[in-house]
């Protein structure tokens, strides 16, 4: 018990999990607040899990020697997903997939896994387990608390380059100014001032 307890407080402590895009859904939707979400879910990181099963993905994978499924191999999904190995995505057997909760629904683990294929929010902001309640993101936004006291980020070019780079088998070349028009998501115009 006194061991459960340690664990706990440690979790409460340091643990900045990753919750998943869907989690940030509910408060960044609403066109007058800019659409974060929908300018996301539009974009090809909101599809970089599923890439990695089409027969390209395949192939790709074979021109490197890897046999295995690429949506299951490290190598892959390192770039594709939200948060692998530092806490977020992890590659599970079919037994974690399957498991339900006792009304037939998938479990709450198995959601969270799935919000997290991809490159979701939290590649680009930090995990969001400590900044995602309202009254928190309001501190932030108002400059009460730093964002980074909460673990949130905002990115540079040096986040994209994490992942566009030689490293990516299918990489030509990545162009910071123009790349970023392609997913920027802003608030509208005057929304800082109005607030
Ligand atoms: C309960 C509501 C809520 C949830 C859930 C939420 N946010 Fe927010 N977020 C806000 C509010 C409110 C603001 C302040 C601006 C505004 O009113 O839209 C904000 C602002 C932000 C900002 C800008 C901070 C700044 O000052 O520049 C980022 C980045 C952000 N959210 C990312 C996320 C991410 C990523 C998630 C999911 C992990 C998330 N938010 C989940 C309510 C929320
Ligand atoms: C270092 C990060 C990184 C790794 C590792 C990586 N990818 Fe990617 N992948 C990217 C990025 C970034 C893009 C988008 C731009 C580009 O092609 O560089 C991408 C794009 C793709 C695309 C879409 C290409 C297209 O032309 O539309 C496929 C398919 C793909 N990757 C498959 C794979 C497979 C299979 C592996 C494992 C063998 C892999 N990737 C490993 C970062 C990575
Ligand atoms: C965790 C790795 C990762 C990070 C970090 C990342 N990306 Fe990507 N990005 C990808 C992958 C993977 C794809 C390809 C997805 C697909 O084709 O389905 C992609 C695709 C794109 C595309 C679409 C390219 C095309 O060919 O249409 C743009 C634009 C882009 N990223 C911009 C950015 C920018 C700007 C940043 C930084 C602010 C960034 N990315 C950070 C992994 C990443
Ligand atoms: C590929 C990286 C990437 C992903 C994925 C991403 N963002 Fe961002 N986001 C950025 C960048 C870059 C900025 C601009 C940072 C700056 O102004 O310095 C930004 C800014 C924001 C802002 C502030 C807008 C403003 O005008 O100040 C909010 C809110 C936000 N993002 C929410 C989200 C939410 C919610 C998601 C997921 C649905 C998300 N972002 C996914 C890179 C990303």
């Amino acid at each position: 018990m006194k061991k459960i307890v340690f664990f706990l407080t440690l979790t409460i402590l340091f643990g900045q999990d990753y919750v998943g895009s869907k989690k940030c859904k509910s408060c960044h939707k609403k066109k007058s607040n800019g659409a974060q979400f929908q300018v996301w879910e539009d974009s090809k990181h909101a599809e970089a899990f599923e890439v990695l099963k089409t027969p390209a993905a395949k192939e790709t994978a074979l021109k490197k020697g890897i046999e295995t499924n690429p949506w299951e191999t490290p190598e892959c999904v390192r770039c594709h997903t939200t948060g692998y190995g530092k806490g977020g995505y992890e590659i599970k057997d079919t037994a974690f997939w399957e498991q339900k909760t006792e009304r037939g629904k998938p479990t709450k683990e198995v959601k969270r896994m799935t919000y997290l294929q991809g490159v979701g929010c939290e590649v680009c902001h930090g995990p969001g387990s400590k900044y995602k309640s309202k009254k928190k993101m309001k501190a932030i936004f108002e400059g009460k608390i730093s964002m980074e006291s909460l673990g949130m980020i905002l990115p540079t070019e040096e986040t994209c380059k994490g992942c566009h780079n030689k490293e990516s088998p299918t990489f030509t070349a990545f162009h910071f100014e123009e790349m970023f028009l392609t997913i920027n998501h802003p608030y509208p115009d005057g929304f800082r001032e109005k607030k």
